[in-house]
């Protein structure tokens, strides 16, 4: 079962796919992380992450890289919504993606982009939002946990930047998919999220 889970930041789809991943037993694929990555590797060689060439190139990024720390930080994830504007890029990260959602077994995959580009044949698609208001705050909790020192505000337009960016974009602009489950979490509790998606997912799978 393949099983695609899309969505803007800081919707909670990242929690939803990897608790649907351990409950159906398949294995997760956070997309975001690999555009995370490109947008890393292009500073880290003094490249420019609005030019294509730079960005094409920092797609073959050392695989270790992935579990650095840094890719999950806000400048990262901004830096991630740069280099997914341009179609090279995209295209590069493309087949790795479906390999991915293609092995045996199924897998789950999330991202922006998953029911629409690169597993159109999932046979479950959800596509989970929130308020900008629920983003923000879920986002500003984070991080001052984390001992960051942050204002509501600029998180709240930090958002509205990148969906800005992630929805008009030319090249696989952020959508729902007209077959896929809205799953809207802006009043759930992260447990009834999941529940919830989880009910989606079956009821796709297994209609009757
Ligand atoms: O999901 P995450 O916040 O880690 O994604 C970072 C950025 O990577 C997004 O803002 C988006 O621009 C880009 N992205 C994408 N397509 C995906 C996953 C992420 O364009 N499938």
């Amino acid at each position: 079962m393949i099983i695609a889970v899309d969505g803007p930041t800081a919707s909670g789809k990242g929690t939803i796919a990897k608790a649907l991943a351990r409950h159906f037993g398949l294995p997760h694929l956070d997309t975001g992380l690999l555009y995370r990555a490109v947008g890393y590797q292009v500073v880290l060689v003094d490249g420019d992450p609005d030019n294509a060439a730079d960005a094409l190139a920092a797609t073959a990024f050392a695989d270790d890289l992935l579990d650095e720390p840094a890719l999950r930080s806000e400048a990262t994830g901004a830096l991630a919504s740069r280099v997914s504007v341009h179609p090279e890029v995209r295209a590069a990260l493309l087949t790795r993606q479906r390999l991915f959602a293609d092995q045996p077994g199924g897998a789950v995959l999330d991202g922006r982009d998953i029911a629409t580009v690169i597993a159109p044949h999932a046979d479950a698609k959800l596509f989970v939002t929130a308020s900008i208001a629920a983003r923000a705050l879920r986002r500003y909790l984070e991080m001052r946990k984390r001992g960051e020192d942050v204002s509501r505000d600029a998180i709240t337009a930090d958002l509205a930047a990148r969906d800005a960016r992630d929805t008009a974009r030319a090249a696989a602009p952020l959508r729902r998919a007209e077959d896929a489950e809205l799953l809207d979490t802006s009043a759930l509790t992260p447990e009834a999220a999941v529940a919830a998606a989880v009910a989606l997912v079956q009821k796709q799978a297994h209609p009757n």
